[in-house]
């Protein structure tokens, strides 16, 4: 039995789409079945969140191997995390497949990078067999870094960011929830070519037909031009300091585990854009 979060979110729930079109039996774990995908052998529990020990622990009970999707960006964000392992070790689960973050370590720039590497070092201190999936930046999110009027405003500078599509992450994730072999591998998943901001803007671009252009910021300026979104400080943190991991180079590097994996090549921004139009809707005329 494989356990689901995330499964009324974009990833977990192309996860769950996978697995349930292999036949495979799964439980959704969910905090609003109202929205959890109608599956075919899939059953729906409910568990108000991670936080909540005793309902995961509850979710929990008779599942073998869980996926874990990261939880979405909060203050607690860490302590949610464990409670959630914590909950899987004492429902008896044998496995954790866990959503990390490509160069996730103790001081990337990247402060969400730092969340996860906690995250990965609570997993293995319990014991339980374990595989990371260590996401780059997921290619999706390219076209909506775009503001309106064509303009990608960050503080990347000249760095290039290995993006990965999420349909990709989620072939590997089936590939891995439903082969053998994968105890203690740690993957990073990347596309096929790292994009600077400035080449990225380009394939939009072309694609739209609507010019759209990168303009470097200072970090400075990447704070003050995000404080009219009134988002509290650790959530715009973590958009801007995503940014300086890639003027770093830490997110640059290309990895083959996604062809590897899933014996296909990954998605190029073209292609994704094409698959995905209504992504870049915000930037036609
Ligand atoms: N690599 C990247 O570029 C990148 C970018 C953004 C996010 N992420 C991480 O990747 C994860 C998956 O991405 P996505 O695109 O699938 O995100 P998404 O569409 O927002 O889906 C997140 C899913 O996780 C569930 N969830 C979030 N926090 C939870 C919690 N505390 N307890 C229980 N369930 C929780 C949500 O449930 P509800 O529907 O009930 O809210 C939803 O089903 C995100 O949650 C985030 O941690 C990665």
């Amino acid at each position: 039995m494989i356990g689901v979060t995330g499964a009324t979110g974009e990833l977990g729930g192309r996860v769950a789409a996978r697995l349930a079109e292999r036949g495979v039996p799964m439980r959704l774990i969910v905090r609003d079945p109202a929205r959890a995908p109608a599956l075919d052998g899939a059953d729906i529990t409910i568990a108000a969140g991670y936080h909540d020990r005793e309902e995961m622990v509850a979710a929990l009970r008779g599942v073998d191997t869980l996926f874990l999707v990261s939880g979405r960006e909060s203050p607690n964000r860490l302590d949610e995390h464990k409670s959630a392992v914590d909950a899987a070790v004492e429902a008896g689960v044998e496995r954790i497949v866990y959503t990390s973050f490509a160069n996730a370590s103790p001081d990337t720039a990247f402060i969400l990078g730092r969340q996860h590497h906690a995250t990965e070092e609570h997993i293995r201190a319990t014991g339980l067999v374990y595989t990371f999936l260590r996401d780059n930046l997921y290619l999706d999110f390219v076209p909506f870094f775009a503001t309106p009027d064509g303009v990608i405003a960050a503080p990347a500078g000249d760095g290039a960011a290995a993006f990965v599509a999420r349909d990709d992450v989620a072939d590997v994730a089936l590939a891995v929830l439903t082969g053998e072999g994968h105890e203690g591998a740690t993957y990073t998943l990347t596309g096929g070519k790292a994009y600077t901001l400035a080449e990225a803007t380009a394939i939009l671009t072309d694609v739209t037909g609507r010019e759209v252009v990168y303009k470097a910021e200072t970090i400075e300026e990447a704070y003050a031009s995000r404080a009219h979104y009134g988002a509290p400080d650790w959530e715009v943190e973590g958009w801007v300091t995503s940014y300086v991991a890639i003027a770093r180079g830490e997110l640059e590097r290309v990895i083959d585990d996604v062809e590897r994996l899933t014996g296909h090549p990954p998605m190029p921004l073209e292609d994704l854009l094409e698959r995905y139009p209504e992504s870049w809707a915000h930037l036609k005329r």
